[in-house]
């Protein structure tokens, strides 16, 4: 059996934050990651990480967090956004001194870009790759502090004993065998679940196994109807074209050559808050003002050097998929999904119900992020609540004596492994993969109905039942089968679509990122609460609305770009 102090579930920014917070208050802390944590999906993240730094006279924290809780459309919690933001020229400060290579501006201070819903530059960027810079710098600290990395163990379930998490089972894909590790605290940091969808700027690895296993030991999952749809991603293959580029001065054209932009947002055109630009562009595509389903972002104005210097990195990705050179050719982008808004419930320190299991980052819902998450807020988000959650774990464990190692959970889970490779015959994991793709690409997407969404939840019910009944692995291997790990994957992923698509049908109002075509108004009487969904054997998930948005200062007004 392995043993830790505090196990942290997943080794992208989140994870190896929380590691490295751990660890620098002297606790004995691992990770438990599917795959090697700078392969993680963090490394994809683009444009960059927002704080306060004081560089301008007119940011503050209190500004950062107004901007925060307009994004949210008012659902985010205000006094955790207020902590995110007081926390955010911290957290900057700690990578920089930790060796973070920022852009800089001329006179060495940090280089900050805007980004959409901002009322000022406040991105701190590295060109056009600071997810992957700032992976690089926490991979270094662990290292540094020796911490262990279980890598290419597959997370399986959650250990609970007497009301407390006591740690989790893991697959060991290298050699079939399922391990008991037992912890005094559990850190859930696994990503978030763009894979629902079947196209995405999301990694293969975005499948919701944090949010799945966390929802099966009963935690519910939270908002998880607000999925955003990110305004810039390849028709070819759903790679995100960074909002920096936006920020950088980049338009948005339709086929008439029209800034369409100014017309949806006359204010802030390009950089209004995601959900208002992806929702433009989708009305501008079916209008047919559209080339080739797409609309075409322009940077070619911005010119060869401000390019290759600021966003290289998107200039190769289109070429490699487009064979258009941004520098000389606009490049035609649609909205793609990106980001689950929602996830694991957490308070503000990411402490979930059942004391001894924490969460972070995408597959949490703290909630900063409420109904649409401003751009550059996530790795924030990674960076401030995978900090967070590590020094309350720290602080808790010290009140927990020795925890008892939960044989029966291992029990349990080799017997549901055992059965399932036991099967002969059955439907393939990837075919329900496809059925769900397929029925949240049509029915969840940037507009909602009714109709579509009663239709979502009755196709994801079936899945679900389909999965349950006979899910088939036909590969008995033991060494990376690859196979049962799309099955536990799948099986994650169906429970997120149908809490979202129930979420969703539920929510009778447009919020955020949820613009319900028969219900195009917000609801601030009615709708200022939060979804709780709470998972159901076999069905759709039990809904509670008992949690409110927080407000502290700001109360909900018209919001407009
Ligand atoms: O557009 C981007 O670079 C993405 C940033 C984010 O999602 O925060």
């Amino acid at each position: 059996m392995i043993k830790h102090d505090v196990v942290v579930i997943g080794g992208g920014l989140a994870g190896m934050r929380a590691a490295v917070e751990a660890a620098e208050r002297g606790a004995d802390v691992a990770i438990v990651s599917k795959m090697h944590p700078v392969r993680s999906h963090s490394g994809a993240a683009q444009g960059g990480i927002n704080a306060a730094l004081g560089n301008r006279e007119e940011d503050s924290t209190d500004a950062h967090t107004f901007d925060t809780v307009k994004g949210s459309d008012y659902l985010g919690d205000q006094d955790a956004i207020e902590a995110m933001c007081t926390d955010a020229p911290k957290q900057i400060i700690w990578l920089e001194h930790r060796g973070c290579i920022f852009s800089r501006l001329p006179d060495g201070k940090i280089a900050q870009r805007p980004f959409g819903g901002a009322g000022t530059p406040r991105t701190c960027y590295s060109a056009d790759v600071t997810g992957l810079v700032i992976l690089h710098t926490l991979w270094e600290q662990l290292e540094r502090f020796n911490v262990k990395v279980y890598e290419e163990y597959f997370c399986t379930a959650l250990c609970v004993e007497d009301g407390i998490g006591t740690g989790v089972v893991a697959y060991n894909m290298r050699n079939g065998e399922l391990e008991l590790i037992t912890a005094k605290a559990t850190i859930f940091a696994t990503g978030g679940a763009g894979r629902m969808y079947a196209k995405t700027t999301n990694g293969y690895a975005s499948t919701a196994d944090g949010m799945g296993i966390a929802y099966k030991a009963g935690i519910p999952l939270m908002d998880m109807e607000f999925m955003q749809f990110h305004p810039t991603t390849l028709k070819e293959n759903g790679v995100l074209m960074t909002e920096g580029a936006r920020g950088e001065g980049a338009y948005l054209l339709n086929s008439l050559g029209e800034r369409f932009m100014f017309k949806y947002a006359p204010n802030k055109g390009e950089l209004a808050s995601r959900d208002v630009v992806s929702r433009a562009e989708w009305t501008e595509i079916l209008e047919g003002r559209g080339v080739d389903g797409c609309v075409l972002l322009d940077m070619r104005h911005l010119g060869r050097e401000k390019i290759l210097e600021r966003l290289p990195q998107i200039r190769e990705l289109a070429l490699d998929a487009t064979g258009k050179d941004a520098i000389d050719e606009p490049i035609p982008i649609l909205p793609g999904a990106h980001y689950t808004m929602g996830g694991i419930e957490t308070d503000l320190h990411g402490a979930t119900r059942i004391p001894g299991v924490y969460a972070a980052g995408e597959c949490a819902c703290v909630s900063v992020h409420g109904a649409n998450r401003l751009g550059g807020n996530s790795l924030l988000d990674t960076i401030v609540f995978g900090a967070r959650s590590a020094a309350h774990a720290v602080e808790y464990i010290k009140s927990v004596g020795e925890v008892k190692p939960s044989t029966r959970t291992l029990k349990q889970e080799q017997d549901r492994v055992d059965e399932l490779l036991s099967r002969t015959s059955g439907t393939r994991a990837p075919k329900m993969r496809q059925k769900m793709n397929e029925t949240m690409s049509a029915n969840t997407f940037i507009f909602r109905n009714e109709g579509q969404l009663e239709q979502a939840v009755k196709d994801l019910v079936a899945v679900r039942q389909e999965f349950d009944a006979g899910v088939y692995v036909m590969d008995k291997s033991k060494t990376f089968n690859t196979d049962l790990v799309s099955a536990f994957e799948t099986d994650f992923l169906i429970d997120a679509s149908l809490a979202l698509a129930a979420g969703a049908l539920a929510r009778k109002e447009s919020r955020g990122a949820q613009a319900r075509t028969d219900f195009p108004d917000r609801d601030d009487e009615n709708w200022m609460v939060h979804t709780l969904a709470f998972r159901q054997d076999g069905a759709a998930p039990k809904l509670d609305y008992s949690r409110k948005a927080k407000i502290t200062k700001w109360q909900p007004e018209v919001r407009s770009y």
